[in-house]
Order: structure tokens, then C-alpha cells, then sequence
């Protein structure tokens, strides 16, 4: 585990329902608040007792102080029992983990973040972090494609635009924006644009981040994405979340799970579901 990751239980201190399947889980971590990078995760215990077994995976959605946010969606068996969580209750939590995105030193200018569907969680925070550094000299606040199957999934709209961001909206069923995936309006911008980005940050299903990174590839812009792995340890012991890089296995929750995408392999991750 990292040496600088802390094992808490931690207050809850709120827990709203965004909409639909989505919540926003607010804890009291000041530990965790004071170190965390954007791109970073937390590893939830999600129940006291033995079912599920393994602690699940969110990455930090935003910092405030000492509070950590995370944003999550109920999708199985632990994110539904992480929904009947009160303020008030203690939850055992680890972090922050893994590696997060290589923020740079200078302007923002030019950056572009890309995210799909449940990937809009972390670049949140990604945008909070770009737009606030204090060694930065001119505040440009990056442009911002988010992406979702239809409307209703277009998540953290207002907390980007509170940031500055200009923000384009794509829908697979063309309900909002533009009509289709966030990485052909990716493609789109890069086409458009007589600026070329100086980094694209991207989050998301597997399949979108393959295409962000080969859309980033063609035009030589550098790119970063997180990824997901389902994950047991969630600290770099078991091995369970190894991807094929082309420095050979890296494990996400360690080496990951923000990675420069061209040294990923690109390959169809096997679906299963964990214990
Ligand atoms: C580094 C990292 C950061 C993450 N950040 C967030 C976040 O900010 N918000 C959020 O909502 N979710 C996030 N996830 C995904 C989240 O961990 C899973 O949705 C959660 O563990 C599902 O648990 P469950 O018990 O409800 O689902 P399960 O009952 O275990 O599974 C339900 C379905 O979800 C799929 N699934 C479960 N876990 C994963 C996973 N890790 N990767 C891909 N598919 C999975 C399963 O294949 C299955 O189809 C993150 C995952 C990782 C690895
Ligand atoms: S989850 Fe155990 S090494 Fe990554």
C-alpha cells in the first residue's frame, strides 16, 4: 500500500441523491483531503459484515477542506448497499491510491478533458485542481466534452461551468448535443480547431478511452486516461488488476489507474463480476 495512503473510519457527512442511480457521497477526511491528486481513488469497505467481501473503488470527485466527495453510481450488489449509508455512519475507507493525472506546471491552456458517462467522477476534481493551482500564470480553464447514452446521464454540467469551463455535450441518442460518442466529438473539435490541446485528460467506459487515445495518437497530442480494472486488493498486492502495457503488466490500482495512453495495449478487457 501506498505510504501515504491512511486507513480510517470516516463520518459520513452527507450523502444526497444526484438523480437516478447517482449519489454523492461527502465524507470528513482531512488525512486524505490535505494529500490527494486528481485522478487518485478510495477504497471503500461498503459493509460491515462479509457480503460483498471486497472493498469497491471510487475515484475522488472533489476536495473541500477536509472533506473528500464522491460521486458513484448504483450499479450491483456494494454501490447498492454503499446507498443506504447516513450521515453520521463511519465508513472504513483507504486512501488515497494509485497514481493520478500528471497536471502541468505552467498554463492550462489548450487542455481538453474528455469524459464519459460515471468517468465525469474524477475530472472534477481534475478541473478544480487545473483551474486553482496557484502557480499557474494565466487561469484558462480547459475545455470540457462530456458524454452520456442520453440526457439524463450528463453529470456535473454546473460544477465545470462554476470552474470556467467552456463545456460540449454529446448523447449516444443524440437527446442533448451532438449525436453520438464523446470521442467522435472529440474527433470533431481536434478537426475544427486551429489550436492543438496540450494534453487530453479522458475517463470512461474502456471502448471510448481506446478511441480518445488512438483519436490523440493520430494528431501527436499527449493523452491520459484512467482507467478501471475490477480490483481485490485495491493496493498493488494481488495482481488481480494488471493491464498489458508496453512496459509489460502495470497494475492499475498501483501504476494506475491514470496511465499515458500510448503505453497502453489496447485490448478488450474480459467482463466478469467479483465475489
Ligand atoms: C480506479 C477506479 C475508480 C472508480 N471510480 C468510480 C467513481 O468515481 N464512481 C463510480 O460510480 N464508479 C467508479 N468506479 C467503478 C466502481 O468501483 C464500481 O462501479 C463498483 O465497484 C461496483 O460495485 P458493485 O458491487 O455495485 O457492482 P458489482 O455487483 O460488483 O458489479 C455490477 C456490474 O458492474 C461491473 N463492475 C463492477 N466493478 C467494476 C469495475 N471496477 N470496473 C468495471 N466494471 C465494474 C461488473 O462487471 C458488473 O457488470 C471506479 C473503479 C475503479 C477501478
Ligand atoms: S487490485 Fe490487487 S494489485 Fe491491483
Amino acid at each position: 500500500m501506498s505510504k501515504i495512503a491512511s486507513t480510517r473510519r470516516v463520518p459520513v457527512v452527507s450523502h444526497l441523491r444526484v438523480s437516478g442511480r447517482y449519489y454523492k457521497l461527502v465524507l470528513s477526511w482531512s488525512a486524505a483531503a490535505r494529500r490527494c491528486q486528481p485522478g487518485q481513488f478510495v477504497s471503500v469497505r461498503v459493509q460491515d459484515g462479509l457480503e460483498p467481501l471486497l472493498r469497491r473503488p471510487f475515484g475522488i470527485h472533489r476536495v473541500d477542506g477536509s472533506r473528500v466527495e464522491i460521486l458513484y453510481e448504483v450499479v450491483g450488489v456494494g454501490t447498492r448497499r454503499l446507498s443506504c449509508v447516513r450521515p453520521g455512519d463511519y465508513l472504513d475507507c483507504i486512501g488515497p491510491l494509485g497514481r493520478g493525472f500528471s497536471l502541468p506546471r505552467g498554463t492550462a491552456a489548450g487542455i481538453v478533458i474528455v469524459a464519459g458517462g460515471m468517468g465525469v467522477a474524477p475530472l472534477v476534481f481534475c478541473a478544480q485542481q487545473l483551474v486553482r493551482s496557484k502557480n499557474r500564470k494565466e487561469r484558462v480553464a480547459p475545455l470540457v466534452l462530456l458524454g452520456a447514452r442520453s440526457k439524463k446521464g450528463i453529470l456535473c454540467e454546473r460544477e465545470f461551468k462554476k470552474f470556467g469551463c467552456r463545456v460540449h455535450v454529446a448523447t449516444d441518442d443524440g437527446s442533448r448535443g451532438f449525436r453520438g460518442n464523446v470521442s467522435d466529438l472529440l474527433r470533431q473539435h481536434l478537426a475544427a480547431s486551429e489550436i492543438r490541446p496540450s494534453m487530453v485528460y479522458g475517463c470512461g467506459p474502456y471502448a471510448m478511452l481506446a478511441a480518445v487515445a488512438v483519436a490523440c495518437r493520430e494528431r501527436a497530442i499527449p493523452c491520459e486516461v484512467s482507467l478501471e480494472a475490477h480490483m481485490a486488493c485495491g493496493f498493488g498486492a494481488c495482481l488481480g488488476c494488471a493491464i498489458r502495457t508496453m512496459q509489460g503488466y502495470k497494475r492499475v490500482c498501483a501504476e494506475g489507474p491514470v496511465f499515458s495512453a500510448p503505453d497502453i495495449i489496447w485490448e478488450r478487457p474480459v467482463p466478469g463480476r467479483r465475489p
